[in-house]
């Protein structure tokens, strides 16, 4: 059985040395195609990470290019297709608040209420 990857997990490999897109429902690996690609690497840097079946389409690229991605095949998506907002989802994923953060907070909170209650 192939891979199945999530939007997720995709979205990450979005960067010049590691680079995944989704076309028609495959993930590909095309880190290694960036240099090679005929429609130049920009082009695939804009798609990093996200689904390119409407971008790959388009183009009306050959059956030559479409035999070409099977070199790059890692894999099947699951579920619905990378997009800029799952890029910034899982970002701020990242970015959650951290426990201690909250601590502080909640302590913040407690010396407020402390004061006010003895100012009362
Ligand atoms: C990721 C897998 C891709 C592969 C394997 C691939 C492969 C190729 C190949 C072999 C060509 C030469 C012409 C042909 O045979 O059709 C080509 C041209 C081109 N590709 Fe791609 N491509 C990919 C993705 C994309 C994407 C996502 C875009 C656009 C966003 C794109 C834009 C272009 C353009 C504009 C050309 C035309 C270059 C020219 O004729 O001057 N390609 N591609």
């Amino acid at each position: 059985m192939s891979k199945l990857y999530t939007a997720d997990d995709v979205c990450i490999h979005n960067k010049r040395s590691d680079i995944w897109v989704v076309i028609h429902n495959k993930v590909y690996d095309i880190t290694k195609f960036l240099e090679e690609h005929p429609g130049g690497e920009d082009v695939l840097l804009e798609n990093a990470g996200l689904d390119a079946t409407m971008n790959f389409d388009d183009i009306g690229h050959s059956d030559d290019a479409r035999t070409l991605l099977k070199n790059f095949y890692i894999g099947d998506l699951s579920g619905a297709p990378p997009t800029k907002s799952t890029e910034s989802h899982t970002l701020k994923q990242d970015n959650n608040p951290s426990m201690a953060q909250g601590v502080a907070v909640f302590a913040v909170a407690l010396v407020g209420f402390a004061a006010y209650m003895y100012f009362n």
